[in-house]
């Protein structure tokens, strides 16, 4: 087996453009990045990030959610490849989709997001509209552990970019994508590691006795 081959493999979940996957691929390139990017899901035919992952040699997979009755059947259509690619991790990069609290807490502790604000403030869309309407001076980009609540759940790493007085939504935006793209790799080379670790709520306890069977390696 190679190098990579021992490394615990990454799903990243994407919709759009997927820079910030580039962003993991490139750093997941250096013979001592402690993960292996192994899987690209898009929930979009049309993502550039497919592109960059065909281009990377990274199996991808396209789940449309507009193929599913509900949230619950696409999930499980996003569980089974993740459990045929023998992912360990998650990494949602661009990700528009709201995943449900099970689906969520079956991945706790092992499930990334990142996020064009300096959580806990600017959650949702929009994001550098409402930092601009807001009036603040800097802003800036968070990774987090995904937990049920829309962008909540524990920080791991964040930056600050200054806003700029003549700053508008476009500008701002690309000075915190180029943050972004520095922290995400950071903070998945922790979490693979082993550097981070957070003990299960009750509620996550439950729905892993429940639905652990289906992720592998099972929990
Ligand atoms: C990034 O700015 C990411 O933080 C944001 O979408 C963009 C995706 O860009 N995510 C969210 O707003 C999630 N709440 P990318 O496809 O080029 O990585």
């Amino acid at each position: 087996m190679s190098a990579a081959g021992n490394k615990p493999r990454v799903a990243v979940l994407i919709s759009g453009s997927g820079s910030n996957l580039q962003s993991l691929i490139d750093a997941a390139h250096a013979p001592n990045y402690p993960a292996e990017i192994a899987l690209v899901l898009s929930n979009v035919a049309t993502a550039y990030g497919i592109e960059r992952a065909n281009k990377a040699g990274i199996p991808v997979k396209v789940i449309s959610h507009n193929d599913f009755a509900d949230r619950s059947s696409f999930e499980a259509a996003l569980a089974a490849s993740l459990a045929e690619f023998k992912i360990e991790y998650v990494c949602l990069a661009g990700f528009m989709r709201i995943l449900t609290a099970d689906f969520v807490r079956l991945w706790a502790g092992r499930m990334l997001n990142i996020h064009p604000s300096l959580l806990p403030a600017f959650k949702g869309r929009n994001v550098h509209a409402q930092a601009l309407a807001a009036g603040v001076t800097i802003s800036g980009c968070t990774v987090h552990l995904v937990t049920p609540e829309l962008d909540d759940g524990p920080i791991i790493v964040q930056a600050a970019v200054p806003v700029l007085p003549d700053d508008d939504e476009a500008h701002l935006a690309k000075r915190i994508l180029a943050e972004e793209h520095r922290i995400y790799p950071q903070a998945l080379a922790w979490l693979a590691s082993g550097r981070i670790n957070v003990a299960d709520d009750d509620k996550t306890a439950q729905a892993r006795a429940r639905l652990g069977s289906l992720i592998n390696p099972p929990v």
